[in-house]
């Protein structure tokens, strides 16, 4: 299970003074000194955390790979063309809510994403489409040739009662194989933390978690290499 991480929290916490500091590129270039396999940023229509100057930066600068998020809108579909990233990860995205709240609905706009999916493919560019635990929403995306599903793991991560988390891990397990029947790449991520990941980490069938606030609210107290070395010797189960 490889570990990449979301920066798109040290843009929002710049923003927040309308600074340069923290720098979200240079948070993603230790990171990567420290051993992550990727970064994540989601550019969002309202730009509120990860600006287009960060993204153009960071296609520049890394050294894994970029998995960009984003929503299927012309505008951004332009930008993604442009970078090239080595993944495209399709998105809902409301104006009004706090980060992503859910998977998007494969079933109810299958057309809108099999034609960003072509326009993606025709750059060669990966896509992945951020999903909920479920078989239908599965079987409509390997249907669209969508290259990943990205699990939302939302659900798990906020579930209030061990029950309720294991059944949900359960979802999450027959969900990743299911997919990987069906040849598509499995990513996951959302509230995944230091605590949840000890359960998380049984599923096999993971290709790559991606992991973004758990890490910039322990970086503050213990530093951003400490954080991220923890967190990889957790994913291995050490
Ligand atoms: N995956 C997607 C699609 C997301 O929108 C986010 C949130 O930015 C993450 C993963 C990472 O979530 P978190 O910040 O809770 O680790």
């Amino acid at each position: 299970m490889k570990f990449t991480l979301n920066v798109d929290h040290v843009a929002f916490l710049r923003n927040a003074r309308a600074e340069t500091q923290p720098d979200p590129v240079t948070y993603a270039l230790m990171a990567e000194q420290f051993g992550v396999d990727g970064i994540v940023v989601h550019l969002r229509e309202d730009r509120r955390h990860i600006t287009e100057r960060d993204v153009r930066l960071l296609r520049e600068m890394i050294s894994t790979k970029l998995n960009f998020e984003m929503a299927a809108d012309q505008d951004i579909i332009d930008i993604a063309l442009d970078i090239q990233p080595e993944l495209a990860t399709l998105v809902p995205e409301k104006r009004e809510e706090l980060t992503t709240e859910g998977g998007l609905n494969v079933l109810d706009n299958l057309e809108h994403l099999k034609e960003t999916i072509e326009k993606l493919h025709e750059d060669d560019i990966a896509v992945s489409l951020f999903v909920e635990p479920d078989v239908n929403s599965i079987d409509a995306s390997a249907e669209i040739e969508a290259d990943f599903i990205e699990i939302h793991t939302g659900t798990f991560a906020n579930a209030e009662t061990d029950e309720e988390m294991l059944e949900e891990l359960e979802r999450i397990r027959v969900a990743a194989k299911h997919a990987n029947k069906l040849e598509l790449g499995v990513n996951a991520g959302h509230g995944l933390n230091y605590q949840n990941i000890k359960d998380f980490r049984v599923i096999t069938d993971i290709d790559e978690i991606s992991i973004g606030q758990a890490i910039v609210a322990r970086s503050v107290f213990v530093g951003l290499e400490k954080a991220i070395r923890e967190m990889s010797d957790l994913i291995r189960g050490y």
